[in-house]
């Protein structure tokens, strides 16, 4: 039988990691087609701008102690009201890349940031990333629009050049949709009587929507 293990596993990032994440996020940078910026931040500029809850990264099966590749996620906005949209990132090292790790990094984090309570994820993506594009696509993100001339490049393939950033997003279920969800499952599993919670559910629709 084939060996279908992704031969990773995925777990939060700690600081400890951060030797293997910066040097994974210069490679990626160095690239020209990742970001604006041509250097990774030090630790605790990269704590101050993530969501450390919602960080992690991709471990070699046969060696734990090897990162291949990590995904994070920022606030898009100060403002509270927006609190539950943040924006990804996502670097795979050069060895670990082809093999499906960024697509179980962005899907982990899809997840967590669910049950975080978040309702939207936004990604920047230059339209020359076309790895980048085809794997927020894949993972259900769709495409906004394009901020045109947003900056000039500093470096790499495009240094000289303004370049555009294409918008992408993904919605994720509303806070209120998943408490539903869940308690009509814990009624369910209680063995409780689903029905008179779904109208109670019901009523309280039709009272928020009078
Ligand atoms: C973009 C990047 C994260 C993709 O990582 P990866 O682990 O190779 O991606 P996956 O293996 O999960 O692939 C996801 C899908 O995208 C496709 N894909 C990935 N890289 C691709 C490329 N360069 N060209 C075309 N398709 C590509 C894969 O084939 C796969 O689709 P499939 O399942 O239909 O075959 C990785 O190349 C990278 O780290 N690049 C440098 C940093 C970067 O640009 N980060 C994104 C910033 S917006």
């Amino acid at each position: 039988m084939a060996d279908t293990k992704p031969g990773f596993e995925i777990r939060p990032m700690t600081e400890g990691d951060y030797p293997q994440v910066q040097e994974i996020y210069e490679i990626g940078l160095d690239t020209g087609h990742a970001s604006w910026e041509h250097e990774a931040p030090d630790w605790p500029e990269f704590a101050r701008l993530k969501r450390l809850d919602l960080c992690f990264v991709a471990v070699a099966e046969e060696d734990p102690a090897r990162i291949l590749a990590w995904a994070s996620a920022s606030q898009v906005s100060k403002r509270h009201i927006l609190r539950g949209v943040i924006e990804d990132s996502i670097y795979v090292h050069p060895d670990g890349q082809g093999r499906g790790l960024a697509g179980a990094l962005l899907s982990t984090l899809m997840d967590a940031a669910t049950e975080a309570g978040c309702w939207s994820i936004h990604s920047w993506v230059f339209p020359e990333n076309v790895g980048s594009l085809k794997l927020h696509r894949k993972l259900g993100f769709r495409e906004v629009g394009v901020y045109h001339h947003m900056a000039k490049m500093t470096y790499g393939p495009m240094a000289g050049q303004w370049r555009d950033i294409i918008i992408l997003e993904k919605l994720l279920e509303k806070p209120e949709e998943r408490a539903e969800k869940r308690a009509l499952r814990e009624a369910e599993e209680a063995g409780d009587p689903v029905r008179p919670l779904l109208e109670k559910l019901d009523s309280a629709e039709r009272q928020v929507g009078a």
